[in-house]
């Protein structure tokens, strides 16, 4: 992990709402996995802390973060020029290790994409993805070619502007049994992880399942315990540090 200073590439909307900045490096930061995060300044002095962002996309001393217009933070960002130096922290966390699974379910909603469309783009070929990927409508929609490049794209839409009418988890439950897994990814919003491990559950499902959590963050480094979540043995862990990638069983959503 390293904090390093950033120079923007570029900075521009790529769907309503949501944008993705391209930061050029200043050195290597070693093998980034899909699932790790950044922890990128806003490009303002009066906000202290760095936003946590999944890594998207990683190409030679670039990589890209897709971020949601949300508060005033990603919200200053979003007039941020190419050209500009950012302090950026990374990689953070774990990420998602995929072990030998070969046959791999993608589970993904709102800003959790992100780093599921990391995930594919480094495994695409090597690995056959199947990727369910919820919307809140049409106008929403971003990165369908990076999942689509993974194998078969299903894609969800809370009002059913695009593909079908339901979320990402509805999406793959109501294919569930016409493919086989052998691996489960997911992130989003946590609605939507619990809708997943309750309706795994239900169905005796035994599929291994990964989930990235997204928690508040302070120091995003493991000191400050500000995202501590619940693990299912009763003991805490930190989000930023010990995840945000944990088995579904292993965590209280
Ligand atoms: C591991 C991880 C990966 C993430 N990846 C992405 C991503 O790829 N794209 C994306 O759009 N969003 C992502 N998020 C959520 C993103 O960090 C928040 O939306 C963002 O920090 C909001 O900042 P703000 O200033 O606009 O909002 P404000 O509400 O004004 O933020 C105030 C403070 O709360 C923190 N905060 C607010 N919401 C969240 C949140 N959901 N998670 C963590 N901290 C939050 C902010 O960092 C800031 O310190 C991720 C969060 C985590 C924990
Ligand atoms: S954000 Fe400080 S310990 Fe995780």
């Amino acid at each position: 992990m390293k904090e390093l200073l950033a120079t923007v590439k570029e900075n521009k909307k790529i769907a309503e709402g949501i944008w993705a900045v391209t930061l050029t490096l200043p050195e290597p930061v070693g093998k980034i996995r899909g699932g790790q995060f950044a922890d990128l300044s806003v490009g303002d002095g009066s906000f202290p802390l760095k936003r946590p962002l999944g890594i998207c996309a990683v190409n030679g001393d670039d990589i890209t973060l897709c971020y949601q217009l949300k508060g005033d933070g990603t919200r200053k960002m979003a007039s941020i020029k190419p050209g500009e130096k950012l302090s950026v922290l990374l990689p953070l966390g774990n990420g998602f290790d995929l072990g030998e699974a070969k046959n791999i379910a993608v589970i993904g909603g709102g800003v959790g994409i992100f780093p599921l469309a990391a995930v594919v783009r480094e495994y695409a070929g090597e690995r056959a993805f199947c990727s369910y990927i919820g919307f809140r409508g049409k106008e929403y929609a971003c990165l369908l070619d990076e999942f689509s490049r993974g194998g078969r794209l299903v894609v969800a839409t809370d009002d059913g502007s695009m593909g079908m009418k339901g979320n990402a988890v509805q999406a793959f439950f109501s294919d569930y049994g016409n493919e086989s897994f052998d691996l489960i990814i997911s992130c989003g919003p946590p609605v939507m992880l619990r809708a997943l491990k309750a309706e795994l559950a239900a169905r005796g499902v035994k599929t291994r399942c990964l989930v990235s959590l997204e928690e508040r963050m302070g120091c995003g480094i493991g000191a400050c315990l500000v995202c501590a979540c619940k693990k299912s043995d009763g003991s805490n862990a930190r989000v930023c540090k010990d995840g945000p990638v944990f088995d579904i069983c292993e965590v209280e959503l």
